[in-house]
């Protein structure tokens, strides 16, 4: 755990240069704008501990799987996004000496993440050979008002001398993954181009063959005028391309460089239409200049956080949290473009290789329907739709038939890119959460136009898989499910994993529930489904009988459900009895020990209980907590939020607190040792969920809004910003009452624990808790 950001409300704050954390930083600094994203790397060249990162969403390449021993059904590559053209680049050489924050003093450092406004700045003073002191403050932002378009300002003033100043304004394209996993290079140079707008390079990704165009035009100005430059040059190399400039500034004279970049690929442009489209976006954003760039900016993240924002009075590191982790979602995933996911590290790091999780349809999508426009949401579920024939594939793979369909674990295109046959094969849950993911967004918009549309389709492809996974059990006389890995990765191939178990049964019923609501709706587009896949009415009756006979592991002494058949066989203790040496467990124990311990790494029957809560009696979702959570290392970032909005529902106010303490700060004090590799992006909206769901108590119920707020003895209120089918509602809990505005002009009615209330568009109303 470290504590070297400052608490503040809207900003992370990193003050003095401490080498040691550069890469915790990088990962903690990183922008973005949903499109593209990158690392905090320096601006000027740094030979020290870095992991330089600047990703393009979508952009991918299939690194050729590397595996120990092969087994049928595994895929050949792992797709990743991959390292793209570093456009940053900005090395300073001052009267010849190459600036460099590794080989020189650095006094007054001081980084700044601007989370209200969206910008990243830094600013130091760097004391070079016999004393020379020169004074840098850098700010770059990646637009979100056009998300092809990225800026810096980077001022340089000799402090105590006067300096000749060489800059070379680079855009590189030589660039390699850190995580290649046969040290292979992924890109390769179509061409570069030098015109009056800028220079440009194109590259081009081996196999998958996306092209990315990058623009850059710099310019230099003392004191508004741009700079007299003593020379002026073009560098041209293989997948590298720089303008070199060289300006005489006197000691106390500050120099500007502006670096205004575009960033266009070939998924939204023809290759061969790239340089000119990039030189176009790139003039225009010339001449609206610097300053306008970064007022739309502030524009656009004034917007996203009017809908979005939650303030915590009372308590600056929550606040400091929180705020964080809506800024770095709505960094990694704007919901634009339906071709376009959520990884669990977003664009901070090369962990998780970028690609879409079972997190987006667990986590994510609650915190996108809330505070995004609905078509962010759909595009979500869209994405899967689009992928549905590879997963019919991808399931025919591994023997299933019939249009069955199993998602990937983990993907880019559709295309399953792990390869470990526990996960891989074994960690079919996730089919269930696609699922749920079309339930959850319907119940919360209303918009059942998707069915028809999309979402039944997948709904079958998905209720067919589960129908053909099951199998009969002649010794139970019941399906049981076998073989399977459930969320609580910590044990694998085991028999009747309880979530499981119950998440395929409400597939098959909700499969049948969205063909009959269609049926009514929509006849003739059910008939076109039916006829397309050729859905039997036989299969609908073995799906009814799957799910009225559905195998259920369950401990009659202790009344609880069982995570798996054999889960009660282990030993069984407690994490309290666990030394504090011998934690985390999967970096302290051989995998072996493990897997054979009781220890749960996160949420596997509380996920269950979580998603389908209106399923249990509240004194047996006690018995369930109560029973695993003491079990539970919590060592996956999603798991603490899962148990704090569990123990909010069951009034524990203190340890839902307590797990939303875990979230919240996660990356900010690099609780797990690890943010330097990126940041947990998924289960930042976990995070959010925990406040929303969890201590306001927001569901749908009666198809309403429903709160059961809380207000955590720690802070002085809270208020969250929520959008909810046309409306924008602002919530302020606090001590003993709650205050529900109504941002818009239309009016709703809300639950508030048992009572109705309406609201009027423009109406505050107060209610005593
Ligand atoms: C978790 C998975 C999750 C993945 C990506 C793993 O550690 O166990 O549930 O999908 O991380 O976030």
């Amino acid at each position: 755990m470290k504590n070297y950001i400052q608490a503040d409300p809207w900003n992370i704050i990193e003050e003095g240069f401490d080498p040691k954390l550069n890469k915790i930083s990088e990962s903690l600094f990183s922008i973005g704008n949903g499109k593209m994203g990158q690392r905090a790397n320096f601006e000027e060249h740094y030979s020290g501990e870095t992991l330089q990162g600047s990703y393009v969403a979508g952009i991918y390449f299939p690194d050729k799987t590397r595996v120990g021993w092969w087994k049928n059904g595994y895929p050949p590559t792992f797709d990743k996004v991959i390292n793209s053209t570093n456009w940053i680049g900005i090395d300073i050489y001052i009267n010849g000496q190459l600036l460099d924050l590794a080989t020189c003093e650095v006094k007054d450092f001081k980084r700044v993440l601007n989370m209200q406004e969206g910008y990243l700045q830094r600013s130091f003073v760097a004391v070079l050979a016999e004393g020379s002191e020169v004074k840098v403050e850098a700010l770059r932002f990646c637009s979100i008002a056009d998300d092809e378009i990225g800026a810096i300002k980077y001022q340089i003033t000799p402090l105590n001398f006067d300096a000749e100043l060489k800059i070379v304004s680079k855009a590189d394209g030589d660039i390699v993954n850190e995580d290649s996993n046969y040290d292979f290079k992924f890109w390769e140079e179509v061409g570069d181009k030098f015109s009056d707008k800028g220079i440009f390079l194109q590259t081009k990704t081996l196999k998958t063959g996306f092209e990315l165009c990058v623009g850059a035009n710099t310019k230099i100005y003392i004191a508004d005028q741009e700079a007299e430059l003593l020379n002026h040059q073009l560098v041209q190399e293989i997948k590298f391309c720089a303008e070199e400039f060289q300006v005489a500034a006197q000691a106390g004279t500050e120099l500007t460089i502006i670096k205004i970049v575009s960033v266009q690929s070939s998924l939204n442009y023809p290759s061969n239409e790239l340089f000119d489209s990039c030189e176009h976006k790139l003039s225009s954003a010339v001449e609206l200049g610097f300053d306008k760039l970064l007022e739309d900016q502030k524009n656009a993240w004034a917007r996203k956080w009017d809908q979005s924002d939650i303030q915590i009075d009372g308590d600056v590191k929550a606040q400091q949290g929180i705020r964080f982790n809506i800024f770095q979602l709505f960094q990694t995933y704007t919901g634009t473009d339906s071709r376009l996911n959520i990884g669990p590290k977003g664009f901070t790091g090369e962990k998780y290789a970028g690609a879409t999780y079972w997190d987006t349809e667990a986590y994510c999508i609650p915190f996108y329907l809330s505070t995004a426009e609905q078509e962010v949401g759909r595009n979500l579920l869209v994405y899967r739709y689009n992928h549905l024939q590879k997963a019919i594939e991808n399931a025919e793979m591994l023997g299933f038939r019939n249009g069955a369909a199993l998602f990937p674990m983990v993907t880019m295109d559709g295309t399953e890119s792990h390869n470990e046959w526990e996960i891989t094969f074994e960690e079919i849950h996730r089919n269930g959460a696609i699922a749920y993911a079309i339930y959850n967004y319907i119940n919360y918009t209303q918009d059942w136009d998707y069915l028809p549309q999309y979402g039944l389709e997948v709904l079958i492809g998905i209720a067919r898989f589960w129908a053909q996974r099951v199998n009969w059990s002649g010794e139970r006389e019941k399906y049981v499910i076998l073989g399977v890995t459930g969320p609580n990765e910590y044990e694998n191939n085991v028999n009747n994993n309880w979530y499981t178990n119950y998440l395929a049964v409400w597939c098959l019923k909700y499969a049948q529930e969205a063909i009959e609501f269609v049926k009514d709706s929509n006849q003739s587009r059910l008939d076109d489904i039916i006829n397309n896949l050729d859905l039997e009415t036989e299969e609908l009756e073995l799906w009814k009988e799957i799910a009225e006979n559905m195998y259920y592991p369950y401990h009659e002494k202790l009344k609880i459900y069982l995570q798996q058949d054999g889960y009660m066989d282990k030993e069984q203790w407690l994490v309290k009895d666990l030394p504090a040496s011998e934690r985390p467990l999967n970096q302290k124990w051989s995998w072996d020990r493990i897997l054979r311990s009781c220890f749960i790494k996160q949420a596997d029957v509380l996920q269950g209980m979580y998603f389908f809560e209106d399923d249990f009696e509240l004194d047996e979702i006690r018995r369930n907590f109560d029973f695993y959570e003491p079990r539970t290392v919590h060592e996956s970032s999603l798991s603490p939020c899962l148990h704090s909005i569990i123990a909010a529902k069951l009034n524990d106010e203190a340890r839902a607190y307590e797990f939303y303490l875990r979230t919240a700060r996660l990356d900010l004090d690099d609780y797990n040792n690890d943010t330097e590799d990126g940041l947990h992006i998924t289960s930042m909206a976990g995070t959010w969920m925990s406040i929303v769901q969890g201590f306001a108590g927001m569901r749908i119920k009666e198809n309403k809004l429903f709160f059961n707020p809380f207000l955590p003895e720690q802070w002085d209120s809270f208020t969250f910003r929520i959008g909810f089918r046309g409306v924008i509602l602002s919530i302020k809990i606090n001590k003993g009452f709650m205050e529900i505005e109504n941002k818009s002009d239309k009016g709703i009615e809300v639950m508030v624990k048992a009572e109705d209330f309406g609201i009027e568009g423009g109406e505050k109303v107060r209610i005593e808790l």
